[in-house]
């Protein structure tokens, strides 16, 4: 069996993993990086899209937004469509904060490539990662690289291995609390080679469901439709989309929509999902490990983040001056932040979509309440600082200053 040493071992080579393996680097912390896929998978994997302001701050001042500010989309409101009529809400006008539209695997891209001129540790296509003695101080991680055994001694595990990861699976059953929310209805999404038709996020809330036009590119569209759960895609052609797409898009009878080849599809179930504390021991878990929303707010990749900065800062305090309060401290930060966004994703989750066992009485309950958001400055406000982050900042606030404190030296 092969012995490495690192300082914090992190499983998972999504968004989560990589940039906490970078912010440690910045401040002279070591990792190594475990990640059960091909890296060529990794970085073709659609999903995420929208970043936040706070996001976009968090990449920039780590020196990883070049590209991401070359190519970026920003983003000052959105459209909502509903009862055939549309609405602009001007999120930066209301809030001072804009959106940026970046694909995922382009930000997943990024911090590879900086992990790797920095000599970072990343190794892909690992096998049997599992966890162990994470109650100790001496936590370890015993996987299998390149066909050899090796176990990494390490002084914190950071699970950063998404949903359906192996770290949470390690912490016993009694020792955290989970909650979960299944929606009846699913996202059916693609991405299509072709220039979007709108400049601003298209949000419709139609009778036949939900429909979303978002983008990735100048030349890349990427629309979601909203289906029945563990809808087969093969009962979904190219053309079936694209009509479905248009009927929901529609004002005024007019269908106008831009139709491309259609280079991916998928289609993504609607779920919450919540883990308390979000740390076991020497264990810290980060994002989608700990946490996932449904997609209709696009707060997942954003909440990750957020769970990054702050454990980043919290391990920077311990191994610059041996402080453990902000470890200590850090399912607490976290998860202030993270019921804000289920609440926010579950707010607009059901804005939007049409229940399958919905009544008319809860109908027209829907189009008050998106009625309310398109006429009250008021409710338009606090809606628009939920939709960019902004809300957010006034609960991790604390927490991410430290962050800013000076790198500690080796
Ligand atoms: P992941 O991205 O899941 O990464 C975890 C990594 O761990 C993976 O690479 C996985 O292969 C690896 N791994 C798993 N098990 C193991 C193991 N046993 N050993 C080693 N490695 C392992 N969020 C937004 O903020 N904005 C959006 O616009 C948005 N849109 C979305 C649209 C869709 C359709 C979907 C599905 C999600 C969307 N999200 C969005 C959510 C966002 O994609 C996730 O929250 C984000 O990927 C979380 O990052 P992560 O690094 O925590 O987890
Ligand atoms: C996306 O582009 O994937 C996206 C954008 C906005 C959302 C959800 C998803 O609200």
């Amino acid at each position: 069996m092969r012995r490495l040493r690192t300082q914090v071992a992190i499983v998972g080579a999504g968004p989560s993993g990589l940039l906490l393996s970078h912010l440690l680097a910045l401040r002279g912390i070591d990792s190594i990086v475990l990640e059960q896929r091909s890296r060529d998978y990794v970085e073709q994997r659609v999903r995420a899209g929208l970043l936040e302001q706070g996001t976009v701050d968090l990449l920039r001042e780590a020196g990883l937004a070049d590209r991401l500010d070359r190519e970026g989309l920003v983003h000052e409101g959105f459209e909502l469509r509903f009862d055939g009529s549309q609405h602009r809400l001007p999120f930066t006008e209301l809030t001072g904060w804009t959106t940026c539209m970046y694909g995922q695997q382009e930000m997943v891209k990024d911090l590879i490539r900086a992990r790797e001129a920095a000599g970072g540790q990343v190794h892909f296509s690992v096998d049997d990662v599992a966890p162990r003695d994470v109650a100790t101080t001496c936590p370890r991680v015993r996987c299998t690289i390149a066909g050899d055994a090796v176990e990494i001694a390490a002084d914190f595990i950071a699970g950063c291995d998404g949903f359906h990861g192996v770290c949470r699976q390690t912490i016993p059953a009694g020792a955290v609390t989970t909650y979960e929310h299944v929606y009846p209805f699913a996202w059916l999404g693609i991405l299509a080679a072709v220039p979007p038709s709108t400049v601003e996020l298209l949000y419709a809330v139609h009778e036949r469901g939900f429909a979303l036009h978002s983008m990735r590119s100048p030349a890349i569209s990427r629309l979601y439709l909203q289906v029945a759960p563990a809808e087969p895609l093969a009962d979904w052609p190219d053309h079936r989309i694209w009509a479905e797409l248009r009927t929901r898009f529609a004002l005024d009878g007019e269908e106008a929509l831009n139709e491309g080849p259609i280079l991916s599809r998928s289609v993504t179930e609607m779920r919450s999902f919540a883990m308390e504390p979000m740390q076991y021991g020497r264990l810290f878990l980060a994002g989608d490990a700990a946490h996932i929303v449904p997609p209709s707010a696009a707060k997942g990749l954003n909440l990750a983040a957020a769970d990054v900065r702050v454990l980043a800062a919290a391990l920077t305090v311990w191994y610059a001056e041996g402080r453990p309060d902000l470890l200590e401290g850090y399912s607490r930060v976290c998860l202030a932040a993270m019921w804000q966004g289920q609440e926010f994703s579950a707010v607009m989750t059901s804005l939007l979509h049409r229940f399958p066992d919905e009544d008319r009485y809860a109908v027209k309950l829907r189009q008050a309440r998106l009625r309310d958001l398109v006429t009250s400055r008021a409710a338009a406000t606090a809606f628009a600082e939920q939709y960019v982050g902004l809300a957010r900042t006034r609960l991790t606030g604390a927490a991410g200053a430290a962050l800013s404190a000076r790198p500690a030296q080796r």
